[in-house]
């Protein structure tokens, strides 16, 4: 098995902007990543690849696919620029810990992840100058007019000012420094936003010409910020960018609710990342203000802990929780109603009509297995048990706090 994987990325500065030319700041978010395993099936007719992706439930052949779907498409681009026409028969699976459509470049992250895992596994692994052109291939499929700059970030995983046709250039950051991202949980769809802003830009070419020379300058000044480590310019930078994008038309109230929470919680500036209109926002930090707390084990204290490393701790088993939830309530969803004591009804019942005025997700598949299934219970109560284990255990460590 060949397992290969690809990090996820933001916006610094200049999206948009960058489409019709303008320079951008892009830098990889090497946690969150999309991964991808090929290996080799004992049976199978040669040249076929079964597709897994747990993660949108997808579970297919690749023949039985849509041509332009994301994965088909990255999977055929791959074995023509490697000129694979005939392999034994494969199995590819595809996860990814990046939220979809929420301008942190999940699906430019799944491209890159499966064609390096095909690559390596078919013994000639791509060079980032490659791997960023085949996953470009996808984005215009997908998002009309992309700049290019989501797969030269995720291909070459290091922070990159980007220009629309020029060579790729990597930029020093002159310290470290940090970035809070905030979810508004909206998805944003990057074609949309694209095309929403192409259509604005055709109707007034003047304007948004003129307010994409302003964004311009907001990456330049941002630039110099981060070569020289001023972090106070930078989030002005940001802030100017903000008030740009705003004006563009892709900022959202969800978006501006986050960005002016982080505001007030004194971050040095805050702007959406991405295409906007939902997804992500991100927030510079004052840096140095990170408190340092005691980390405790068995009761006693043990090494010095970051306090975000600590709200991470906690952060993290609560956002599996909220993914197994969300699981459970789509198999709580299925509607067994029309199955009879086994076998179906004896009289005529619009499953479909019930499933929508019932509010359920899908109509079940199988009379037999519906009327035995507890699945749902059972995923239920153990996604509730294990919320309450971790509620707990953040309850223990509040408690803790108070009493030191
Ligand atoms: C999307 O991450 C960035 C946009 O500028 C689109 C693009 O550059 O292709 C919105």
């Amino acid at each position: 098995m060949t397992i290969a994987s690809a990090c996820g990325k933001i916006i610094l500065l200049g999206e948009h902007a960058v489409v019709y030319g303008r320079p951008a700041l892009a830098a990889p978010l090497p946690d969150l990543r999309a991964t991808a395993a090929a290996s080799d099936l004992a049976e199978g007719e040669p040249g076929s690849v079964c597709i897994e992706a747990p993660d949108i439930e997808l579970a297919a052949w690749l023949h039985e696919l849509s041509p332009d779907q994301p994965l088909a498409v990255i999977v055929r681009l791959t074995r023509q620029a490697l000129a694979i026409e005939k392999h034994p028969p494969l199995a590819l699976r595809v996860q990814s810990s990046i939220p979809v459509a929420s301008g942190l470049g999940s699906g430019t992250a799944v491209s890159v992840a499966v064609l390096r895992a095909l690559s390596a596994h078919w013994g000639h692994p791509l060079a980032p100058e490659r791997q960023s052109a085949l996953a470009f291939e996808v984005e215009k499929l997908h998002h009309g007019t992309p700049s290019g700059i989501d797969n030269t970030v995720v291909a070459y995983e290091q922070p990159v000012y980007f220009v629309r046709g020029d060579a790729t250039q990597p930029f020093p950051i002159g310290a470290p420094f940090t970035l809070v991202l905030g979810d508004t949980g909206l998805r944003s769809n990057t074609s949309m936003a694209v095309g929403m802003v192409l259509q604005a830009w055709q109707a007034e070419k003047e304007r948004f010409e003129a307010l994409f020379d302003r964004v311009a300058g907001t990456v330049a000044l941002g630039r110099k910020a981060i070569e020289q480590g001023d972090w106070a310019t930078l989030g002005e930078a940001m802030d100017k960018n903000q008030q740009l994008l705003q004006e563009i038309g892709v900022s959202s109230d969800e978006l501006e609710t986050l960005i002016e929470t982080a505001k007030q919680a004194g971050a040095l500036g805050a702007k959406l990342s991405g295409a906007g209109m939902g997804g992500n926002m991100i927030a510079l930090a004052e840096t140095g203000m990170e408190p340092i707390l005691p980390g405790y084990t068995h009761l006693q204290q043990a090494q010095p802990v970051r306090a975000a490393h600590w709200v991470l701790s906690h952060f993290w088993p609560l956002h599996r929780d909220l993914v197994r939830l969300g699981r459970a309530a789509s198999s709580a969803g299925s509607l067994p109603l029309g199955s009879g004591a086994l076998a179906g009804c004896p009289f005529p019942v619009d499953r479909q009509w019930l499933m929508e005025a019932l509010g359920f997700s899908q109509v079940s598949e199988n009379s037999l297995d519906a009327v035995a299934d507890r699945d749902w219970a059972v995923e239920m109560a153990f996604s509730g048990a294990l919320l309450g284990v971790h509620l707990s255990r953040l309850g223990e460590d509040l408690v803790k706090c108070l009493a030191l």
